[in-house]
């Protein structure tokens, strides 16, 4: 069996995004659109196909976040989700940024459990924001998503 290629590649300019993938993530559209055009999406392709990715936003001096990001349900659990994360961590010092910062809701248990791995830590709770801000109730493993978990990581510690 031949070996799958890998390739990380930023989406250029006039290039459709990635939305199958994105709402993955974040399931308002009009939520995807509000940071997107501000930010840089990055795509993970596998034999030229997108199967991952992620948007990364420059919040406040030296600092960006992590928007959004998604692997393509079949290709999940394979180490892509935390080859993305590893990406924008090294593009984030190359740029001279000194946080990276994530944001996800109470009720994602394994995104905490990746965002912690590559080294996140929780630095805030804003309380129900999903209540307020996402027309739809969300309910993830069980659990209503009513709060989001802020993350961060220093990466002038690094
Ligand atoms: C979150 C997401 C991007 C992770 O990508 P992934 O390719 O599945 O993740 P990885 O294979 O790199 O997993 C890395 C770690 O995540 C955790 N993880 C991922 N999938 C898991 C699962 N199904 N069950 C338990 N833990 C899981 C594990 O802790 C794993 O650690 P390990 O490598 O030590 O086993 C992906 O699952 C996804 O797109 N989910 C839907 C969209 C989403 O929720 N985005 C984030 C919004 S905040």
């Amino acid at each position: 069996m031949s070996k799958l290629s890998i390739r990380i590649r930023s989406i250029g300019e006039g290039e459709e995004l990635p939305y199958e993938l994105l709402l993955l993530a974040d399931p308002e559209r009009s939520a995807i659109d509000a940071y997107a055009g501000r930010s840089i999406c990055t795509v993970l392709e596998e034999d030229g196909q997108v199967i991952g990715a992620y948007v990364l936003l420059a919040t406040r001096p030296k600092t960006a976040e992590i928007m959004n990001i998604a692997v393509r349900e079949d290709c999940q659990g394979r180490g892509l989700g935390r080859k993305l994360i590893e990406h924008a961590v090294a593009h984030c010092k190359e740029q001279g940024y000194r946080a990276l910062e994530i944001g996800t809701g109470n009720s994602s248990l394994n995104q905490l459990g990746l965002y912690q791995k590559c080294g996140f830590r929780v630095i805030g709770v804003e309380t129900d924001y999903f209540v307020k801000h996402y027309a739809e109730p969300i309910v993830e493993n069980g659990i209503p998503c009513r709060d989001m978990i802020r993350l961060r990581m220093e990466l002038s510690l690094m």
